[in-house]
């Protein structure tokens, strides 16, 4: 569940090489704890899987929403990863982080003019078509284009995050996408069917659509690939999720075809953990303990939205055996729980509590609920910690009002 940059000694967590406790006490809680070294070997199993497997032309793209900081940004685009954006602020960030605009895929089911203008000032080499009104607006040359095709596939993850199926708001049925093509110059396909799939099935069906669309020269089958947040929980490894992909693309496309993979979650979840400390601690109903902490759906809203399952543990006494707890977050709503049905040793005020696997789609959802400042992000490695954005100041709170 923790970072492959951390390690446990007499009790004790290290994130890249640093003392969770000093962490905590030298930048505060919550705070989000990236260890670094672990986004580079991420990227790498993904880009040498693809490139030992996929002769054709191929690339990797970091789906930015999963962590939109410009810090893991550059990060990517030093391992020479690709970048997804989904807006005008992910293309501000995506360009602010060093990527070569000509790596960029610009997506969105409803880009706005200003967005578009955006792009192609910044001469993003991809723009992915999404419905009729984007083709209008771009079919004058310009940027590659790609179109959405929703191939009509259904897989197992919450509904919130389900996008390959039939009435999908994201892309075009496969009859209008193929219209489309003989219509205007379009360079291949793309698919992205959903978040946090356990299977390579839906992606071999959905390929298999793709491939009664039409012969193209490049496909981008989208990113989705799960990952384990508490134990237990059975995924597909990054190189066989790569190895399905490739298998399906060569069976259904062709060898030779350009292959895009455009993962997010994978990337950047398990190198990254959040650091809470334990203010209050009270029975609850049932014989548990209900361990409060200074953060929540603040920082962290996949347990409220998607009803998502996380572990935490006490950073001081990792090995220790404990009761039943549940944690729980700050903020005035009864369903700001963090974690359910936890062991935790004898949790006390003062405490840190970590929750692993944090680094996806916690920083990029995080909000001011209850006038809570945004925690920073720390990127720790070789026994360093950095600040790499900072924490949010009550200033802050009012620093747009006019
Ligand atoms: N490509 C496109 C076009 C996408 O829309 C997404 C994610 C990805 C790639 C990357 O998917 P990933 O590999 O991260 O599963 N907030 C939700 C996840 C929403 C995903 C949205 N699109 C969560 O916290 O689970």
């Amino acid at each position: 569940m923790y970072p492959r940059d951390s390690s446990v000694e007499d009790g004790v967590l290290s994130i890249g090489g640093c003392d969770a406790r000093e962490l905590a006490r030298e930048f505060g809680t919550p705070a989000y704890v990236v260890a670094e070294a672990d986004l580079r070997s991420q990227a790498r199993t993904f880009t040498e899987a693809l490139g030992r497997l996929h002769q054709g032309p191929g690339e990797v793209v970091f789906a930015s929403k999963a962590f939109p900081c410009t810090a893991v940004l550059r990060v990517f685009a030093e391992e020479g990863l690709g970048c997804d954006v989904a807006s005008g602020g992910e293309l501000h960030l995506a360009l602010r982080a060093g990527f070569d605009p000509a790596r960029l895929y610009l997506h969105g089911n409803a880009k706005s003019d200003a967005e578009l203008e955006m792009a192609l000032e910044a001469g993003v080499g991809t723009v992915v078509i999404d419905n009729e009104q984007d083709a209008d607006r771009l079919s004058g040359g310009g940027p590659r284009l790609l179109i959405r095709v929703v191939p009509g596939v259904d897989a197992d993850t919450h509904e919130h995050i389900l996008t390959g199926q039939a009435g999908s708001k994201f892309g075009m049925a496969p009859d209008a996408a193929r219209a489309l093509a003989e219509r205007i110059e379009v360079a291949g396909l793309h698919m992205h069917i959903g978040s946090q799939l356990r299977s390579l099935d839906p992606y071999r069906r959905a390929v298999a659509a793709l491939a009664q669309v039409g012969d193209f020269e490049v496909y981008d089958l989208g990113g989705g690939l799960a990952v384990p947040y508490v134990a237990g929980d059975d995924v597909v490894a990054p190189e066989d999720w790569v190895d399905g992909m490739v298998a399906a693309a060569h069976a259904e496309l062709g060898d030779d075809v350009s292959l895009v993979l455009e993962p997010g979650r994978a990337l950047v979840a398990n190198a990254g953990v959040t650091l809470y400390t334990v203010e209050s601690v009270k029975p609850g109903l049932a014989g548990e303990t209900t361990v409060a902490v200074d953060g929540g759906m603040s920082d962290n809203l996949r347990p409220m939205l998607y009803g998502a399952a996380y572990s935490a543990a006490i950073v001081s006494r990792m090995d220790d055996a404990g009761g039943m707890c549940t944690v729980v977050g700050k903020h005035c709503e009864s369903g700001d729980v963090l974690v359910r049905d936890v062991t935790l040793p004898d949790p006390r005020p003062g405490d840190v509590l970590v929750t692993p696997v944090t680094g996806a789609y916690g920083y990029a959802m995080a909000n001011n609920y209850n006038g809570v400042p945004r925690p920073p992000v720390i990127f720790c490695s070789g026994g360093d910690a950095r600040v790499v954005v900072r924490r949010e100041t009550y200033e802050d709170l009012h620093g747009r009002d006019v």
